[in-house]
């Protein structure tokens, strides 16, 4: 059976003093030990070192949001995957929709991060999903299919299976519009033939998929209740801790 995954992106969100209460708060409302649920914070990289030292020995993975992919270099401004893992970084969300907006980042780059991460032992977060216009052009499925394909291009059978990809329609994105869960879920399993057209059925059984955009508490539990739904990658509903906690506990009965 393949886990759950809730991750919470911050974004550019969050005083250092408000990340170690965020931290404080999840703690002792979380029990020490998640059954078969992976609950992964991912927050500005000035936090990570903070929230790594307080989630240490506590089932909370921290991640970043994006990173370069060279080890190291005249990269003015980035951050590589080496100085994440030494700082116990163990995620890294690679080419959410805002960064391919507002930073050009490509379909190339993004499957540059990804071989990067995986030689780095980072488990790569790969975020894919269509405009309004391709939605209702009807050309979701393909423009998804071919990000996917994209982003993999390379990858071996087992690194697909540790990959966790999220499905995050753009429209969906910070404006209370949620997928239904059966549109959700049907993308989620065009996804998941996609892994399997170019891997194998291991690998696409292997492969967590999420939905992101609008999650929240109340909806959280429809989501995951589809069949190729395994978790949320979520925004704005990730930022207070007791709605964190609510989302993870969600995971926990799904
Ligand atoms: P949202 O953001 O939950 O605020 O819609 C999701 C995301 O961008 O990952």
């Amino acid at each position: 059976m393949r886990k759950k995954i809730i991750a919470g992106n911050w974004k550019m969100n969050k005083s250092r003093k408000e990340a170690k209460q965020f931290m404080q708060e999840v703690l002792q409302q979380l029990p020490t030990e998640l059954n078969n649920v992976e609950a992964i914070v991912c927050a500005p990289f000035v936090h990570l070192s903070l929230l790594a030292e307080m989630a240490q020995s506590s089932p909370i993975h921290i991640g970043a949001q994006t990173m370069h992919f060279e080890a190291s270099g005249a990269y003015t401004g980035e951050v590589s995957p080496m100085m994440l893992t030494e700082i116990d970084v163990t995620h890294a969300i690679i080419g959410h929709s805002e960064r391919r907006e507002y930073y050009h980042e490509t379909d190339e780059a993004v499957n540059q991060k990804v071989k990067a991460a995986f030689a780095h032992q980072i488990k790569p977060i790969v975020c894919v999903g269509e405009t309004l216009d391709q939605r209702e052009s009807g050309s979701t499925k393909s423009h998804v299919a071919n990000q996917v394909k994209q982003a993999l291009a390379g990858l071996t059978e087992k690194q697909i299976r540790k990959t966790t990809i999220a499905y995050e329609p753009i429209w969906a994105i910070g404006t209370g519009k949620t997928a239904s869960s059966r549109d959700a879920n049907d993308v989620c399993t065009h996804i998941r033939k996609t892994v399997a057209s170019i891997s194998d059925e291991a690998a696409a059984q292997g492969v967590v998929i999420q939905y992101g955009g609008s999650v929240n508490p109340d909806n959280i539990a429809e989501l995951l209740s589809e069949e190729n739904i395994d978790g949320a990658l979520v925004g704005g509903a990730s930022l207070a801790a007791e709605s964190f906690v609510k989302l993870v506990e969600a995971a926990t009965d799904a």
